[in-house]
């Protein structure tokens, strides 16, 4: 970067000495917000057609700003643009690349905007970009969870409450289960979006402009769904990143979650899954691990993530209007919360559909628990018993069970017998883990039929968001 400026060109005519070399560096953003080059010359484009249509600007003049613009973001691709701290941040730095290539004209482009407007403008343009970008890897993932699902509708695994073997379910049922929280993920993205998708071009500093401007005209050309409705918030709201940041938060403690019964899956006390190798990593000094690397990290992601919401949360609080420097401190939390995001879906989205089952081990590991233990207290009450008492009757039969060590479905009728003369030889039809999942046959239940049936719904809704 070149420091070799004396006064800042942009708005050093009341400044009598140079910016101290370090406040410089301090007040600075463009070590950061560089990277909004491309909408930043998006909406430059747009004001300078819209100065012209209203007379402030000659057609000659617009068009020389366009021309000018376009050859900087080609210089800045190409790497020939060298950024300057003096030069603060990339709004002024781009226009002065422009002024030094047209001359006295470039100087015309900030008439009636201000770099506060400016730059509410150019995160919302680029956040907007950010977010499309990110619903369809949201969707990626989904349709590949969506479909894994439909392939294992009738692979039995343990249900669990308390990390306790509960009652059995498919492994189906249980993708489709996290599907049900990407989908709640995804409207709130959408949600956001429509708060992101406002113009605030043409607040300003903070109270509008006394030229002519067409704020109907920008918003329109920028793709925006209408301009902001006040210039005071107009230059002070970031709850469009806050709100995208809660959207993040809530996606990677979903996504933490995921992460975390993968991780249990995978080790050797569960056994019910296997990842590929190329999602894996191993120790350097015990041969025999293969860690589960990557869901390991999503789930730590998801921290520094939360990190971020709370710094936004924090940096806007208690601020007056309208626009504050404390609003810089924006850009690096809701940067890298976009990138951790994007990161963390594409590592989920190439992942989850390579998820292998071992389905023999699920099933396995859904008879030793006595997840049947319900369907058989269920069994009882359908024979007359009061609830309550059927649960003492199979209490007593789980503790023989743990006592032979045998599952319910693997004691004799006799046996069975002593603990309630109700139980009949029908029973094992209830006692298997077959007859128990197909039982849970309503809408949301975990029979295969259901799975099925709510697996194809669930892939119109995701083919039908395109
Ligand atoms: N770099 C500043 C930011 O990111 C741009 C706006 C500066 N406005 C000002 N009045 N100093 O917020």
């Amino acid at each position: 970067m070149s420091q070799d400026e004396k006064t800042n060109q942009q708005w050093g005519g009341r400044f009598s000495e140079a910016t101290d070399a370090f406040v410089q560096r301090f007040t600075a953003s463009i070590q950061f917000d560089q990277r909004l080059y491309r909408h930043d010359i998006q909406g430059s484009i747009a004001h300078a057609t819209m100065l012209e249509t209203a007379g402030v600007l000659t057609t000659e003049e617009r068009d020389q700003i366009i021309e000018g613009l376009n050859e900087v973001q080609t210089e800045i691709e190409a790497g020939t643009i060298e950024w300057s701290i003096p030069l603060e941040d990339v709004h002024m730095n781009v226009e002065s690349a422009l002024t030094a290539k047209i001359g006295i004209t470039g100087k015309k482009l900030h008439t009636g905007r201000s770099r506060n407007d400016q730059v509410a403008t150019d995160i919302r343009l680029w956040l907007r970009d950010e977010i499309d970008a990110i619903s369809a890897e949201l969707t990626r993932l989904q349709t590949g969870m969506v479909q894994l699902a439909e392939t294992e509708a009738d692979t039995i695994m343990p249900g669990f409450t308390h990390l306790q073997t509960a009652q059995p379910v498919t492994f189906g049922h249980h993708l489709l289960a996290w599907n049900e929280m990407l989908e709640r993920d995804y409207g709130r993205l959408l949600d956001c979006r429509k708060r992101v998708n406002q113009s605030p071009l043409g607040a300003a500093a903070l109270a509008g402009t006394t030229y002519p401007i067409d704020r109907e005209l920008t918003a329109k050309l920028l793709g925006f769904e209408q301009p902001t409705r006040n210039s005071l918030d107009s230059v002070s709201d970031r709850d469009f990143a806050i709100e995208f940041c809660s959207f993040a938060s809530l996606l990677l403690t979903h996504l933490s979650r995921m992460s975390e019964e993968l991780v249990l899956w995978t080790s050797a006390q569960f056994n019910f899954i296997d990842l590929p190798d190329r999602f894996c990593t191993g120790s350097s000094i015990m041969p025999q691990k293969k860690n589960p690397d990557v869901p390991e990290l999503v789930r730590g992601k998801t921290g520094r993530v939360n990190g971020h919401l709370i710094s936004l949360l924090t940096l806007m609080k208690s601020q007056p209007l309208a626009y504050n420097k404390d609003n810089q401190e924006d850009k690096e939390p809701l940067f890298d919360a976009v990138d951790t995001v994007k990161d963390c879906l594409r590592a989920f989205a190439d992942m989850v559909p390579a998820i292998e089952a071992k389905r023999d081990a699920m099933l396995e590991a859904a008879r030793r628990g006595f997840s049947t233990a319900t369907d058989l207290a269920d069994y009882l009450v359908r024979r007359g018993v009061a609830f309550r008492d059927a649960h003492e009757i199979v209490g007593k039969s789980v503790a023989f069970g743990i006592e032979q060590g045998r599952d319910l479905s693997e004691m004799t009728l006799e046996e069975l017998q002593q603990f309630s003369t109700d139980i009949d030889s029908d029973v094992f039809d209830v006692l298997t883990l077959e007859g128990s999942v197909a039982a849970r046959d309503h809408v949301g239940g975990t029979a295969p039929n259901q799975v099925r049936q709510a697996a194809t719904q669930a892939l119109a809704t995701l083919t039908g968001r395109s």
